[in-house]
C-alpha cells in the first residue's frame, strides 16, 4: 500500500533518539484481573495505578454489571464487591479478549445468564477455546460458530475442573480457575506452558489455596480476602520504548516500576541474546508481582534463532522484537508463534507487512517470521495499523531509527492499551 495513504489522515512518527525516564501504562493483564477478581472478594479494595485504556473500560463496565460499585474513574479507585454476583445482561467487551474470556469463566462458575459481544476484531477471534473446556466442566455456553456473541445460560452448577489445556493460553487457564473459584470446586489444570501467571499470583495474594509450577495448577475451594492492589508497569507497553532505544543510536531510556514477572520477561531475554545493553535495578515484590526498573541503551544487535520456549513469555512483544530484528546484523528466526494469527490482527501478516513497507526482508511461516536486518530503510515508509494497537506502537519504534520517519494510519488505536502513548513517546523524543 505504499503511496496510497493520505499523509493528512496519518500520524507521522519521527526519527531520532529516545531519552529519559518513563512510567509506561499500567499492566493491562493485571488491571483486568484486579477488577474481575476484586469483584469476587465480597469486600472493599483500593486499586491503584490501573490501566485506563478502552479494554479496561470494558472490564469496568462488566464488573459494574456484575453488581460491584466503583468509586473513582481514573487509575486509582475503590471497588466494592457485591455480596452476590448479579446476572449482567448484555455486556459489550469492545476490543478486549481478556474481558470476554475471563468473564465467561466467572459467569460459568456462577451459573448466571448473559450475552457477551464485542467489536468486529473481537468477533473474529476464537471463543470455543474457552467455551469448550467450561462446557466440559458443566457450563451451558453457546458461541456463534466459535465466535462472539457468546451466550451463557443458567445451569445446575459446575463440577470439579480437571483438565489438560488444549491451547496453552493464560486466558483459557484463567477462565477455568475463576469458574472453579466462583463455583467453590477444585481445579486441577495441566498442560500450561508458562503462560502468564497473574491470575495464580493474584489469587495467592488474596489468600486462595493455589499451587502451580509452570505446567500444572491446583486450586482448592477458597474464600478470598479483600486486599489493596497496586498495578506495576506493563512489559508489553514498555517493549516499544525499550526496542526504540536499543535500535536508535544515542538513546538511553529508563522504564520505572515495570512488571518483571518471569512469565512476561521473554522479550528482555531475547534482546539480551541479541546483544542488547539492558540493566535491571531495584527489583522487589509488589502485591505478589516482581517489579523493577529497566535501563535500555542503544546497542549493536545481532540476529538469533529465538528459543521457541520463550514465545509464551513474550507473545505480545513479537511486533517489538521484529523491529529489533530489523536493525540487527543477520537473520532472526521466530517460531512457535502461531497464536499471533488470532490476536487483534493476524500479527504474522501485519508485522511482515509493516517491515516490508520499510524495505526489510521478511519470510512468513505458519507459526512465525524470519527477519533479516538492514541499514538501508526506505525514505518514505507507510504502515497500516489495521486498528491493532501493538502494530501502531511498533511503527513508532521503527520510525525512531528510520531515515525520515513512518506514517501510520489510525495510530490512535495505541490508546486501547496505552492511553498516553503518543504523549509519552513525544516526551522521550524531545
Ligand atoms: C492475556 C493473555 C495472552 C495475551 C493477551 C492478554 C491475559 O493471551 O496475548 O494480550 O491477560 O491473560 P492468551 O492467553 O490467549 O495467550
Amino acid at each position: 500500500m505504499p503511496g496510497k495513504m493520505s499523509s493528512a489522515s496519518a500520524t507521522r512518527f519521527r526519527p531520532g533518539p529516545l531519552h529519559g525516564a518513563l512510567r509506561v501504562a499500567p499492566d493491562k493483564s493485571i488491571s483486568h484481573r484486579a477488577l474481575l477478581i476484586g469483584a469476587l472478594t465480597r469486600g472493599r479494595l483500593s486499586l491503584t495505578n490501573l490501566n485506563t485504556g478502552a479494554d479496561l473500560q470494558a472490564t469496568r463496565n462488566a464488573v459494574t454489571a456484575l453488581g460491584a460499585r466503583i468509586d473513582g474513574d481514573g487509575p486509582d479507585l475503590t471497588l466494592h464487591a457485591p455480596e452476590r454476583l448479579a446476572a449482567p445482561g448484555d455486556v459489550d467487551c469492545l476490543n478486549s479478549g481478556t474481558t470476554m474470556r475471563l468473564l465467561m469463566g466467572i459467569l460459568a462458575g456462577a451459573a448466571l445468564p448473559a450475552r457477551l459481544s464485542g467489536d468486529d476484531s473481537l468477533s473474529r477471534r476464537p471463543m470455543e477455546r474457552v467455551a469448550a473446556p467450561l462446557r466440559e466442566a458443566g457450563a451451558a455456553i453457546d458461541t456463534v460458530e466459535g465466535h462472539a456473541p457468546v451466550t451463557l445460560r443458567a445451569h445446575a452448577g459446575l463440577h470439579a475442573v480437571s483438565q489438560r489445556l488444549r491451547v496453552p493460553s493464560a486466558q483459557v487457564k484463567s477462565a477455568l480457575l475463576l469458574a472453579a473459584l466462583v463455583a467453590g470446586t477444585t481445579a486441577q489444570i495441566s498442560g500450561d506452558e508458562r503462560s502468564r501467571d497473574h491470575t495464580e499470583r493474584m489469587l495467592r495474594y488474596l489468600g486462595a489455596r493455589i499451587t502451580w509450577d509452570g505446567e500444572r495448577i491446583e486450586l482448592a475451594p477458597s474464600p478470598l480476602q479483600a486486599r489493596d492492589i497496586e498495578v506495576p508497569g506493563d512489559p508489553s507497553a514498555a517493549a516499544f520504548a525499550i526496542v526504540g532505544a536499543l535500535v536508535t543510536p544515542g538513546s538511553e531510556v529508563r522504564v520505572e516500576r515495570l512488571c518483571l514477572n518471569p512469565t512476561r520477561d521473554g522479550l528482555l531475554r531475547a534482546l539480551r541474546a541479541m546483544g542488547a545493553n539492558l540493566t535491571i535495578q531495584g527489583e522487589r515484590e509488589v502485591c505478589g508481582e516482581p517489579v523493577g526498573d529497566v535501563i535500555a541503551r542503544a546497542s549493536a544487535l545481532h540476529g538469533v534463532d529465538l528459543d521457541p520456549a520463550l514465545l509464551p513469555t513474550m507473545i505480545d512483544e513479537v511486533p517489538a522484537l521484529a523491529v529489533a530484528a530489523a536493525f540487527a546484523r543477520g537473520t532472526t528466526h521466530i517460531r512457535n508463534a502461531a497464536e499471533l494469527r488470532v490476536k487483534e490482527s493476524d500479527r504474522i501478516e501485519t508485522v511482515a507487512a509493516m517491515l516490508e513497507a520499510a524495505g526489510i526482508a521478511v519470510t512468513r511461516h505458519p507459526d512465525g517470521l524470519d527477519v533479516t536486518g538492514t541499514a538501508h530503510l526506505h525514505e518514505r515508509i507507510e504502515v497500516a495499523s489495521h486498528g491493532d494497537h501493538r502494530i501502531a506502537m511498533a511503527a513508532a519504534a521503527l520510525a525512531a531509527a528510520s531515515p525520515a520517519g513512518v506514517y501510520v494510519d489510525d495510530a490512535q488505536c495505541a490508546r486501547v492499551s496505552y492511553p498516553r502513548f503518543h504523549e509519552a513517546w513525544a516526551e522521550l523524543q524531545r
